[in-house]
């Protein structure tokens, strides 16, 4: 049988080291997530949806339960298990009224163990429920402002071909409406406050349409409508967009503030954005870093670098050795077309879909998708990638990063 994923929310260190040794030794299960620290860890469990999670009630048994409480009405096809060192019968009875399938007594007993775990299959094997839609989160990002990330994400949103929702989290100062030339009644915020009770209908009334298969949720009209909005509400937010739409397209701010950082966390894709210039490299080095240090796998980040012209004279080879990363798309530049579209309030892709920029982004979405790119795009791309490393090794100017600076100024700048 297929593996049984659990999730442990323990009361201390050595509980999750005990737990976590027990359910290593037992080759049909798989943890995927643990620690004690219950809200961090409920956003958690709704994203992964496992099949179990060990649930350790200690000194706070009552505040413990009403979470369990919480995760049952919230994530019926997930079996709770609660553990504790007092195995009395008004525990054991206070927890299945919560709304544990199972109770398990610690310190672990091999044998009891074997049984839950045993028990917990055949629940999960009940389980009939139809998987819910989970649209992929792509967050278009740059750490430096005015790189083109809402350019960019407003044309990759409008370039998927399928229902697609763009999530404006510039909270204080978003301007997606504007890009797509809508004027939107509600804002995420309005969400935000009626998460609770969503349905279909509610939230097709806070997002606004572009066209059949883009919409936007725009930012709240007012800066301080947003001060109430936690990062955690960010994650329920897109996990709600998820169920709905084939693609969440998120415009966050430029500063790895939490509620970045949150929707950072649950894309699937981070398109990272960049000009060539030597701030915003430096930046996206430094965002790069940041990535590598919060465990995003690489293949998570596509680099893509904007406003791209032949006249920039940069070795890109360097700058991507310099990264550490591969460059993956590059998107012309050209202002006043970029401009014009901005002002039309209709993306590129739409506007003028034979200009280089739709072409490149659309090109963009494609490796996104996985679906192969369409012929009338190849040929452009592959003069424009010959044009960029296309030349042999030692004609590839060594100008670089450092000349541009002065020799010295260059590597220590960046
Ligand atoms: N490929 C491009 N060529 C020329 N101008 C661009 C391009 N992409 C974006 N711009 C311009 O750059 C400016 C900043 O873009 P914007 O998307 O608002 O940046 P950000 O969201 O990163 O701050 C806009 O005026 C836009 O017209
Ligand atoms: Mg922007």
């Amino acid at each position: 049988m297929n593996q049984l994923s659990f999730v442990i929310l323990s009361t201390g260190l050595e509980t999750l080291k005990e737990l976590r040794g027990a359910l290593a030794s037992n080759e049909r299960t798989r943890l995927l997530a643990g620690g004690d620290d219950a809200e961090q860890l409920f956003p958690e469990i709704v994203r992964l949806r496992p099949n179990a999670a060990v649930i350790t009630l200690g000194a706070e048994a009552e505040r413990t339960l009403k979470f369990v409480e919480r995760l049952a009405a919230e994530c019926p096809q997930t079996a709770i298990i609660c553990a504790s060192r007092d195995a009395s019968p008004d525990l054991i009875l206070r927890s299945y009224r919560a709304g544990a399938r199972d109770f398990l007594r610690l310190p672990v007993i091999n044998e009891e163990f074997q049984t839950v775990i045993e028990r917990t299959a055949e629940f999960c094997s009940t389980q009939t429920d139809a998987p819910k839609k989970r649209g992929r989160a792509v967050a278009v990002f740059s750490s430096k402002g005015g790189c083109g990330t809402s350019f960019i994400a407003t044309n990759l949103g409008a370039a998927f071909d399928a229902p697609t929702v763009l999530v404006d989290l510039n909270l204080q100062a978003g301007d997606l409406s504007l890009f797509l030339g809508l004027e939107p009644k509600f804002s995420i915020a309005d969400l935000v406050e009626n998460r609770a009770r969503i349905d279909d209908s509610l939230l097709k009334s806070y997002v606004v349409p572009h066209t059949s298969n883009l919409s936007l949720l725009a930012a709240p009209r007012e800066a301080d409508l947003a001060d109430d909005i936690e990062p955690e509400h960010i994650f329920e937010v897109l996990e709600l967009l998820r169920e709905r739409y084939d693609y969440v397209v998120i415009d966050p701010q430029h500063t790895f503030d939490a509620i970045t950082l949150s929707a950072l966390d649950q894309a699937d894709d981070v398109v990272l954005v960049l000009t060539l210039d030597i701030p915003a490299i430096r930046s996206t080095q430094r965002a790069l870093a940041l990535f590598d240090r919060l465990g995003y796998p690489r293949h998570k980040v596509r680099i893509v670098v904007n406003r791209w012209s032949k006249q920039i004279d940069l070795d890109l080879r360097q700058v991507e050795r310099f990264l550490g990363e591969r460059v993956t798309g590059y998107v012309q530049s050209d202002y006043n077309t970029a401009v014009n579209s901005i002002n039309l309030g209709e993306p590129l892709v739409k506007s003028d879909p034979t200009s280089r920029i739709a072409t490149e982004i659309r090109h963009i979405a494609a490796s996104i998708t996985g679906a192969g790119v369409e012929s009338e795009i190849k040929e452009p791309r592959k003069g424009l990638w010959g044009a960029i490393f296309g030349r042999p090794v030692g004609a590839i100017s060594n100008a670089g990063l450092r000349t541009r600076l002065g020799k010295d100024k260059a590597t220590a700048a960046i």
